[in-house]
């Protein structure tokens, strides 16, 4: 009951801050609506009546912290999402050379799979690392199974190729194969608090700098660029951009950067 859930003004401020010291996201007032629903639910789930309690909860409790994190985050994806990205390293990089890729906030895996296929199917080596600051997103990631109609995007062949069809009560999901799930390593990873310990030739960090104000972004930037080799490249989501941030990458197609 949404409605009934009403935070004052004190408790909103709280809130928001405690999500944007933990993951960097900005609930201003305009969220106002978006915090309280999702804060509901989680009150809901705890048969909790009263605001104050449940922020006790949270100071109290780090699994209940964790949960209330996860669900202010937005995990919105789908397979074959803006891969202008990934057809333009198809068409441009030599398949003979390993790739090392890194899918910053993954969310729920399809973007680390959509690389994945396609990479397969051109003949890549590669290999993947997937990571978010949500563990019941990662959870979805390793299960690899979504449902069909999160996959109409699929190309046909790779979709045949490249995902088992689900049987009996799993019989409206597909579940990625193993031979595509062995190339995507998946771990939590913040990118606010976290340090990065390899190097990429690609990153991949889309739709989630725009929950982020411009500090935030700056800081995720420079901490993930420290990763990227030179010459490799970085991939933020289509109305996404760095402008305004202190990265020296050129632009080789829109939301996409090299650097030298
Ligand atoms: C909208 S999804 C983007 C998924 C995918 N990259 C895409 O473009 O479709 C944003 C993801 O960012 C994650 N996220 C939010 N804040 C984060 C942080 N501080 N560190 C790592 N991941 C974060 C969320 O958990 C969510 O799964």
């Amino acid at each position: 009951m949404v409605s009934q859930t009403k935070i004052t003004p004190a408790q909103f401020k709280k809130l928001s801050s405690i999500v944007y010291k933990e993951s960097g996201i900005v609930l201003n007032e305009k969220k106002y609506n978006l915090l309280v629903a999702r804060l509901a639910k989680r009150m809901r789930l705890k048969n909790i009546s009263c605001v104050s309690d449940y922020i006790q909860l949270i100071s109290d409790s780090p699994d209940e912290f964790k949960e209330f994190i996860d669900a202010t985050t937005t995990n919105h994806t789908y397979f074959f999402r803006e891969n202008k990205h990934c057809e333009y390293m198809i068409r441009t990089l030599d398949n003979t050379k390993p790739l090392k890729i890194w899918s910053a906030a993954s969310s729920s895996g399809e973007e680390p799979y959509t690389i994945a296929v396609q990479l397969l199917a051109s003949l890549f080596s590669f290999s993947i690392y997937a990571s978010d600051v949500s563990d019941s997103m990662l959870k979805k990631c390793r299960r690899g199974i979504y449902p069909n109609d999160r996959i109409n995007k699929i190309p046909l062949p790779l979709l045949h190729t490249y995902f088992q069809k689900g049987k009996g009560k799993w019989q409206d999901h597909v579940k990625v194969k193993p031979e595509v799930m062995k190339y995507v390593t998946f771990d939590k990873y913040n990118l606010l608090s976290d340090m990065p310990c390899d190097q990429f030739d690609i990153i991949f960090c889309r739709n989630v700098m725009i929950y982020f104000d411009t500090p935030t972004r700056q800081k995720v930037v420079t901490s993930l660029l420290k990763a990227l080799k030179p010459g490799g490249y970085f991939f933020v989501g289509l109305s996404e951009n760095l402008h305004g941030l202190d990265h020296g990458l050129s632009v080789v197609l829109p939301s996409g950067y090299q650097k030298k």
